[in-house]
């Protein structure tokens, strides 16, 4: 019986139908403890994973079994793909699979941030009554610009039509099929910034999207958007974004994932209640359903793979 390593949350029903099949060891908590990972890693054939787990040169030297990966996510940034292929290591990312939770986390973000929810919050829990400090806005008209417009963006695209926002997207990858398809305007990079009321990013991270967001490209935004990132942290200057909050080039933003996870101290030590913002813990794709349909997909991907 070939034998599977799980590292990282993932559905209980899933996990039963594997065991019908490998010899599973699951642990939650296991992607903490890098060492031993790689200490058991030669014993499995397979492996799964979210994005904690860190998939290295380290442990895929270790990995002498190993033929299949399983990211119960999409974003591989925590996988050495170089290595895989070299070792000719499957890997599989469950893609599509969390694509309406990350855009209803964005749809509802926008709304909330726009609408100026938190700092009505903050205040009326103070005992305040704050009827005409904050100027809500609506969605509606507003023009939603999207850096990326692969699985998740183009989902973003339906529901932000839906409100009667008017969508353009900066993606020299998508194809005039595509374009035609969803009806939007692609537009560059600069353009782009400049006339978005809100910002969402949806690219991977790689070598062209670490730090493009920052203090440069925030001073280019003339609309004072409202800026929400739930792809990678790395992709906006974290600090250069609190900058530009406190100096009025942006009038809110979302951060559903950091540079470092968890967050460290001294970024949260910066956001204090007057500042328009949410930030969650990395949850935009994790809702319920995400789940189950994610370790569904990861599960049958497995047993394909080893038929
Ligand atoms: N926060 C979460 O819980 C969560 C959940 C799922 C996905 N994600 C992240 O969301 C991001 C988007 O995921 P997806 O499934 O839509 O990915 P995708 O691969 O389907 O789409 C990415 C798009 O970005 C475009 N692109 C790539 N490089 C580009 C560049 N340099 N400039 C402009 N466009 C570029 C591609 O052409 C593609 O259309 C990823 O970073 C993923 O890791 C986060």
């Amino acid at each position: 019986m070939k034998k599977v390593l799980i590292t990282e949350f993932m559905n209980l029903n899933s996990i039963s139908t594997l065991k019908k099949k490998f010899k599973i060891n699951y642990d939650k908590n296991l992607w903490k403890d890098e060492k031993k990972i790689s200490n058991i890693i030669s014993e499995y054939n397979g492996l799964i994973v979210r994005n904690k787990t860190q998939v290295n040169k380290i442990l895929l030297d270790k990995a002498k079994n190993l033929k299949f990966i399983g990211r119960l996510g999409v974003g591989l940034d925590n996988i050495n793909l170089n290595i895989c292929k070299k070792l000719k290591i499957h890997v599989q990312p469950a893609t599509g699979m969390n694509a309406d939770a990350v855009a209803e986390y964005v749809i509802g973000s926008s709304l909330h941030l726009i609408k100026n929810i938190s700092l009505l919050h903050n205040e009326t829990k103070k005992g305040l009554w704050p009827r005409t400090s904050f100027t809500s806005r609506e969605l509606k008209g507003k023009i939603f610009g999207l850096l990326g417009f692969g699985t998740i963006g183009k989902k973003v695209c339906r529901l932000a039509k839906n409100f009667g926002a008017e969508v353009v997207s900066f993606d020299p990858y998508i194809s005039p099929t595509v374009q035609k398809k969803f009806n939007i305007k692609l537009l560059k990079f600069n353009k782009l910034i400049k006339i978005s009321d809100i910002l969402s990013i949806h690219l991977p991270l790689n070598n062209e999207t670490l730090n493009l967001i920052n203090f440069k490209t925030f001073s280019l935004m003339k609309k004072k958007p409202i800026i929400i990132n739930s792809s990678r942290g790395s992709i906006i200057n974290e600090t250069d974004l609190i900058k530009a909050y406190k100096k009025k080039l942006i009038s809110g933003f979302a951060l559903d994932v950091f540079k470092k996870e968890p967050v460290s101290k001294d970024f949260y030590k910066k956001i204090d209640s007057s500042i328009n913002c949410i930030i969650t813990p990395h949850i935009a794709g994790v809702t319920y359903e995400s789940n189950i349909k994610v370790s569904d997909f990861i599960a049958k991907k497995l047993i394909n793979f080893f038929n």
